[in-house]
């Protein structure tokens, strides 16, 4: 253990870590592109672009530039009763590239208050009319983020057990595995017939913490169709989704009824800033223009729209609309489906996917899929010891890369990964 371990062990918590029982934190010196640098020298590939934030590389010069120029001019505002180009612009940006029935871009600073935002926005909406639905559905086995209104749409599970007292109350639909859809549909319509559901929430196509779980778009735009033809509001938490993870600029882009809300985050400043952004149509913020002050949206951040985390994800819109990184996206894609054509038939390989960016697949363990399949616990220390970044849920081993990693890198990753499939079951951790 070196000083600086030390010292971080007697003053810091860290995040999700038990504090008992596991290595200390690896102490990062810089970072590069997709490479991390720790203080002892070692090279170890972002594999999982820092909890999904990271897309175009770290330090990114451009990006690093754009944070310099602003936190020279403008470092911070309050937001209320002031404004500034960096948020207007971005703002303007962002409805630019969103679907057409997105008026209205609100700032927080993390996913989890965008998805607060989202949820707060939706309840009063109807309660500025007058309007009694008091109800929301969400999907068996989300993860919207770790505040209270998020954790409350979000799985009950280990994760929210200290605090499952204190959530609101949610309609949980099942997660649509599979040949579950019609069963899945029927418990969606039955819910949204009692007339009592505010809005509908779900992070769309894959379910990102859960074991990045695709379901089925139809199903879905089946569910979005129904809850909009019933004045149901659709909340789309692409916090992970969204700037191009599945491919298309959103996931919203690949469903035919497009979401009322959307909640942003993680790669919006290209991974270099906390920021979280809510937008929202034109009919949801008419319930709140009025003359009477008890409509309006009292919520806000000291750090709402920071000028310097606007600037980062200006900078960072400038580079995810070059063609150079739709190609990189197009390229991870194919590099991914080439190696899922390799581990397919693997036997240690169970339901590989590839979603745009991400490829993912069960380690086939005895013990059921879930966060805290034990296999977790040794597969980082693995792959960290080859210089990989990879931070399996549970036991799915997932691949969600900054779109620049070279060929070279990957053909790395992917054969470590397949030499470790072909020696797991003669491995002792
Ligand atoms: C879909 C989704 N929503 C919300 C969040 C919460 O974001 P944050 O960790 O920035 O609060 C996450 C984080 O992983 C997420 O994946």
């Amino acid at each position: 253990m070196t000083s600086w371990q030390e010292e971080d062990g007697k003053h810091i918590w860290h995040p999700f870590t038990p504090l008992q029982g596991l290595d200390d934190p690896l102490m990062i010196e810089r970072a590069e592109g997709v490479n991390l640098y720790t203080e002892k020298g070692q090279k170890i590939i972002d594999v999982i672009s820092s909890w999904w934030v990271n897309i175009h590389g770290h330090s990114h010069p451009y990006i690093a530039q754009a944070i310099h120029d602003q936190a020279a001019e403008l470092e911070h505002v309050i937001f209320a009763g002031f404004t500034h180009k960096p948020a207007i612009t971005l703002a303007k940006r962002l409805l630019e590239i969103l679907p057409d029935n997105q008026s209205k871009v609100f700032y927080s600073d993390n996913g989890s208050t965008a998805v607060e935002v989202g949820i707060k926005m939706a309840f009063q909406y109807f309660h500025n009319q007058g309007i009694e639905k008091k109800r929301i559905i969400a999907i068996d086995g989300a993860y919207h983020g770790d505040t209270f209104g998020a954790m409350s749409v979000g799985e009950r599970g280990a994760f929210t057990e200290p605090f499952n007292p204190y959530l609101f109350d949610v309609d949980f639909i099942d997660f649509p595995s599979h040949g579950t859809e019609e069963t899945v549909w029927h418990q969606f319509e039955t819910l949204i017939a009692t007339g009592d559901i505010a809005a509908f929430i779900f992070e769309p196509i894959v379910q990102g913490a859960s074991g990045m779980r695709v379901y089925s778009i139809d199903l879905l735009n089946r569910m979005m169709r129904l809850a909009q033809k019933n004045g149901v509001i659709c909340i789309a938490d692409e916090v992970m989704t969204g700037f191009g993870r599945l491919g298309t600029m959103f996931a919203a882009d690949q469903l035919e009824n497009k979401p009322d809300i959307f909640c942003l985050s993680k790669g919006i400043t290209g991974g270099a800033m906390a920021m979280g952004v809510t937008t929202c149509t034109d009919e949801i913020q008419s319930a709140y223009r009025s003359s009477d002050l008890m409509k309006t949206f009292f919520h806000g951040h000291s750090f709402t729209a920071n000028p310097i985390a606007c600037a980062a994800a200006n900078a960072s819109l400038d580079l995810l609309l070059t063609a150079e990184c739709e190609d990189d996206r197009t390229r991870l894609n194919q590099r991914h489906n080439e190696f899922l054509a390799k581990i397919e038939g693997h036997e240690m390989v169970r339901s590989p996917r590839v979603m745009g960016t991400i490829v993912a697949f069960e380690l086939n363990t005895e013990r059921e899929t879930s966060y805290l399949n034990e296999a977790r616990h040794h597969l980082y220390p693995y792959f960290i010891s080859k210089g990989l970044l990879i931070r399996p849920l549970g036991n799915v081993i997932y691949l969600i890369p900054p779109y620049i990693i070279s060929d070279d890198d990957l053909e790395f990753i992917y054969s470590t990964i397949l030499n470790f499939l072909d020696e797991y079951q003669s491995m002792t951790f």
